[in-house]
């Protein structure tokens, strides 16, 4: 796996990464949310310098130039719910792209600190050589995203990936590494050392879905 960790060199993406993580702005739902978009905008667009670009002449009412541009055929898919503002941020920038959505959570069956992971709903269009981006804001364990990656590819031909995420633990990108093929990309924003024992990331933000869409029962 390529992983592409973007806080490494620090840009203004680091503001975003700083608020989301604040316990004071992150209450803030609506910032919240934008900010996760933003870092999905950022990270979209560090992603599209590894598309596969051809020559396209464009006439302007001048004249024409000669712009090099994307030819990849996108598939967005996103795991609900707490990738929806993820997916939006990637989708302003990749705005032609087809788009798929999964559902993944997290069982506890015994009421404790273990849990299994439960995909139910996938709808997604042919992934047959295409370029797919799967976006997990939060890669904490790594568990759902492998699970997702093992049901879609249970309905689908998976030709290219690049895994998109906002924040993510050093155990889970570990973890990863060993079930996706090794040509796939990871572009993360930020990474921290340290799982806790129900699998939140340490120092991390909370909990991503919560703090986007409000606390379910
Ligand atoms: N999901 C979250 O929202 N936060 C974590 O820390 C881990 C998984």
């Amino acid at each position: 796996m390529i992983v592409h960790h973007l806080e490494e060199t620090p840009s203004i993406l680091n503001k975003f990464i700083a608020e989301i993580r604040d316990q004071n702005i992150q209450k803030d739902s609506l910032r919240f949310r934008r900010n996760i978009e933003r870092i999905g905008e950022v990270l979209g667009y560090e992603l599209s310098k590894h598309l596969d670009y051809q020559a396209s002449e464009i006439t302007t009412p001048l004249g024409i130039k000669t712009i090099s541009l994307p030819q990849n055929k996108i598939v967005l898919c996103s795991i609900l719910r707490a990738g929806l503002p993820l997916h939006q941020g990637l989708l302003n920038y990749f705005d032609d792209a087809e788009n798929a959505f999964i559902s993944a959570y997290r069982h506890h069956p015994n009421n404790d600190a273990e849990f299994e992971i439960v995909v139910e709903y996938f709808a997604a269009p042919s992934l047959e050589n295409k370029t797919l981006i799967l976006a997990d804001p939060m890669l904490a364990t790594g568990k759902s995203l492998v699970e997702v990656y093992e049901a879609i590819k249970k309905q689908r031909t998976v030709t290219e990936i690049h895994l998109v995420a906002v924040l993510g633990a050093t155990e889970g990108i570990d973890y990863i590494k060993n079930h996706f093929p090794e040509n796939t990309h990871l572009w993360i924003a930020a990474i921290d050392d340290e799982l806790n024992e129900k699998g939140y990331i340490i120092p991390g933000l909370g909990d991503a879905g919560d703090l986007a869409f409000g606390e379910k029962l």
